[in-house]
């Protein structure tokens, strides 16, 4: 993993002129981040896309950082290995992190199988909204859902260290919100993560 302070020397932190609450008064909500975990076929991304649709129907400012297009890009050099997924997680982290403090709902969807890598974004958000948001989707479902044919592969030895098979997934303890995609609609998934973060209530 990198280090935790940085390489470069002689770097100074710039403050700007604008507070989160001028940006919560022009966004009309606040900026936070809302972080989906689970296994894979767990349902984040659909979850994530849905929820973003939803809030952006209502003038919100939300957008979805998912692991497999981040995978394409930002982390393209990163595999599977527990230490490439702690770089994976701190990197979106720190992405999710800027956007929060743009005043955008940062909505991310990474399987962010270890709760350290999960608590040290947690922190990294200091005072900015930081949710964590468990898509709690027993094994069994998301393997015969198997939406990318990844845990047969798993399962025959094809794909190694794969989570949930022959990786770990630390489920969280102290979830802010835990939903249940086998056990409710999607519609009704996103109105629990809305109700949630409070955003049916009129904004001031
Ligand atoms: S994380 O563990 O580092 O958070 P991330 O969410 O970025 O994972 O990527 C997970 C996606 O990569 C899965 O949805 C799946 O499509 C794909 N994938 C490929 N190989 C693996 C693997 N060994 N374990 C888990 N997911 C994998």
């Amino acid at each position: 993993m990198a280090e935790q302070t940085p390489r470069s020397a002689n770097i100074t932190w710039h403050h700007g002129h604008v507070s989160a609450q001028q940006r919560a008064k022009v966004y009309g909500h606040p900026g936070m981040t809302l972080w989906l975990t689970g296994l894979s076929g767990s349902g984040k991304s659909t979850v994530a896309r849905a929820l973003e649709a939803e809030l952006v129907s209502r003038g919100a400012h939300a957008y979805v950082l998912d692991g497999d297009n981040v995978r394409h890009g930002l982390n393209r050099d990163l595999g599977f290995a527990p230490e490439d997924r702690a770089e994976n997680i701190r990197r979106v982290g720190e992405v999710a992190r800027l956007f929060a403090d743009a005043g955008v709902i940062c909505i991310t969807a990474f399987i962010s199988p270890y709760q350290a890598d999960r608590d040290r974004v947690r922190a990294l958000h200091d005072t900015l909204s930081f949710r964590e948001v468990f898509i709690d989707t027993p094994l069994e479902v998301c393997e015969a859902r198997d939406p990318k044919g990844l845990y047969k592969k798993a399962r025959s030895g094809e794909i190694g260290n794969f989570t949930g098979i022959s990786a770990p997934y630390e489920a969280p303890q102290n979830a802010e919100i835990v939903v249940h995609t086998d056990q409710h609609t999607l519609q009704e998934c996103v109105a629990q993560i809305i109700d949630a973060i409070g955003m049916n209530a009129p904004t001031t």
